[in-house]
């Protein structure tokens, strides 16, 4: 019953180095709780794979990838082999988009242990749910050059905001925070540059949140909005931003708790039409590849959504969730950690602490639904 099918694809870089301890929690968790988790490891969305082939997944990925229950990702890009906007674009940004997976869910909390680049914050300062649009936006391809190559070259490119997909967003977002404690929503906006979309995004936000009576909810500029990042981060709750809005803050969110390496995401179509996707907010990291040094925590974390979220029963995958969740608390406060920690250990070493932790672990807070 408690049984999965996983697309793996580890990608480029460190997603190579962080997704075996991805899998090695996933089945310490697996095992404990009688969840059995059959994984099909695929190649592509890599630029290697791009070097043999010359595209990033063969055409028919999508009837590939059909009947997953979810994909569990590491990271894509490689830009001295194939330029960004052609890997991304073949490769992640197609599995959102294809996909439908409208929300990008990201969290970020500053853990006992964890040295804060922030002045005098302590655990429970920070503890944010970022929901980020995730198909439409500024991330939309329409758009060209003219007079390309002459004095008069003009640059345009569209954001596109549709209703149903704002709406369906903020829904989201608002339900999001109805289920948390402190039931509070941040929407980030930009309604006094941005004339025409934004003030509509206000509208949206306010027409919606008359079904929430229940939410607490203001929206901030994005400028001041991530000056209080820095400033007052205890201010947030849940915040829903738009894609590129929601793009920068899940950087900024947990750079302002230690390390981007911490940071996971959960891609989710909530109607379960078609596979939702779980990945670390951090790239391929070329500086660091090939070291062992990379944070695995933002990987490990993704996968504990994962657990959570494909398990519609609602009992172990939420068990599992919060087992892996205590398991990174408990290492992140005791070590052993990885050098964007201040530690010295490696990447397989605080992967295999948090499995072996994972075994003995009872029950943390909770992330979604
Ligand atoms: P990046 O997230 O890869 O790295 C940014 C910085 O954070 C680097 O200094 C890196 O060493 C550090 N860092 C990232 N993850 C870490 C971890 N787990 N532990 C310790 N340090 C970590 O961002 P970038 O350098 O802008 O991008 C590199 C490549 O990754 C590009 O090709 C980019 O397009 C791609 N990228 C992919 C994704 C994705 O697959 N979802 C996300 C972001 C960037
Ligand atoms: C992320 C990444 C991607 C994004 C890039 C690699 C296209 O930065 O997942 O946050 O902008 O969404
Ligand atoms: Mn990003």
């Amino acid at each position: 019953k408690h049984s999965f099918n996983i697309a793996v694809i580890a990608g480029d870089g460190i997603g190579k180095e962080v997704m075996p301890e991805g899998l090695r929690v996933l089945d310490a968790a697996a095992r404990r709780f009688g969840i059995a988790l059959h994984y099909k490891h695929i190649e592509w969305s890599s630029c290697d794979y791009h070097a043999v082939h010359g595209k990033m997944m063969p055409d028919d990925w999508k009837a590939q990838l059909a009947g997953v229950d979810a994909i569990y990702f590491g990271a894509v890009g490689w830009p001295d082999a194939v330029p960004d906007h052609i890997s991304l674009w073949g490769s992640i940004l197609k599995f959102r988009r294809e996909f439908d997976q409208y929300i990008n869910l990201r969290p970020a909390r500053l853990f006992e242990g964890v040295p804060c680049p922030l002045a005098n914050r302590k655990p429970g300062d920070i503890d944010f749910m970022i929901v980020r649009e995730n198909t439409e936006g500024e991330y939309s391809s329409v758009g060209g050059v003219m007079y390309e190559g002459t004095e008069r070259e003009v640059v345009m490119q569209q954001s596109v905001f549709s209703r149903h997909g704002t709406d369906r967003l903020l829904k989201f977002a608002f339900e999001l925070a109805r289920k948390r404690e402190r039931k509070h929503l941040t929407v980030a906006t930009k309604s006094n540059g941005i004339a025409v979309s934004m003030p509509w995004w206000d509208g949206r936000a306010a027409e919606i949140a008359a079904g929430y009576p229940d939410v607490r909810w203001d929206k901030q500029h994005i400028d001041i909005l991530s000056a209080r990042f820095v400033l007052q981060p205890q201010r947030f709750d849940v915040v829903a931003a738009s894609n590129l809005f929601g793009d920068i803050l899940s950087d900024l969110g947990p750079a302002c708790t230690g390390t981007l390496g911490l940071a996971p995401s959960a891609n989710l179509n909530p109607e379960r039409r078609f596979p939702s996707l779980f990945e670390p907010v951090h790239g391929s990291a070329p500086d660091i590849y090939g070291k062992n040094i990379a944070n695995p925590v933002g990987m490990i974390w993704s996968g504990a959504l994962m657990l959570d979220f494909i398990d519609q029963s609602g009992t172990v995958g939420r068990q599992a969730h919060d087992a892996i969740l205590a398991a990174i608390e408990q290492v992140l406060a005791e070590g052993p950690r990885t050098p964007d920690l201040g530690g010295s250990a490696s990447t397989t070493e605080m992967g295999k602490a948090i499995a072996a932790a994972v075994e003995r672990a009872t029950s943390s807070t909770r992330d979604f639904t």
